[in-house]
């Protein structure tokens, strides 16, 4: 068998504007240095990972619509579509991949709608509050499941 080990880390709206976000949040790297970092933690779990971002939910749940072709597991973090985006948990489902839902902030500690998630009950695990190396946990926790 194929070694399952394409990792699909995709990112919803406003993330691509990281670095003009509220730094006591989200820290000042820029989306750039944050996909440079997941990256290298990809290298380093010997997993092969592509990045997908869009501001436009329809392209995200067409996305999703394709993923299974693409990649034998997904990295999420569709920003605050999370809260509320039924049509992306229906396409998660569709998708029927493992996945690992990620968000840099700790979205327990903010404000009362972030704390719901509609995409958590289909996810593998929730990584929440631990900024950019919260990736590197979801993408161990990824490769312990596809045992790549
Ligand atoms: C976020 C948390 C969401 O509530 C917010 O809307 C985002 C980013 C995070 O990574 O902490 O855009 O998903």
């Amino acid at each position: 068998m194929s070694i399952r080990n394409r990792i699909e880390v995709m990112h919803g709206v406003n993330l691509d504007q990281l670095g003009r976000r509220p730094a006591a949040h989200y820290g000042n790297v820029t989306f750039e240095q944050l996909q440079f970092r997941i990256d290298t933690y990809g290298a380093e779990l010997d997993l092969s990972l592509r990045f997908f971002q869009t501001n436009a939910e329809h392209e995200f749940v067409e996305y999703l619509h394709r993923s299974d072709q693409l990649a034998d597991g997904l990295v999420l973090n569709p920003g605050a579509w999370t809260h509320y985006s039924w049509a992306i948990r229906d396409a998660l489902e569709i998708a029927s991949l493992p996945t690992v839902e990620v968000h840099l902030s700790d979205i327990h500690a903010r404000e009362e709608f972030r704390r719901a998630s509609v995409i958590s009950d289909l996810c593998l695990a929730t990584v929440t509050g631990q900024g950019p190396e919260g990736y590197r946990e979801a993408l161990a926790r990824l490769k312990q499941e596809l045992g790549a």
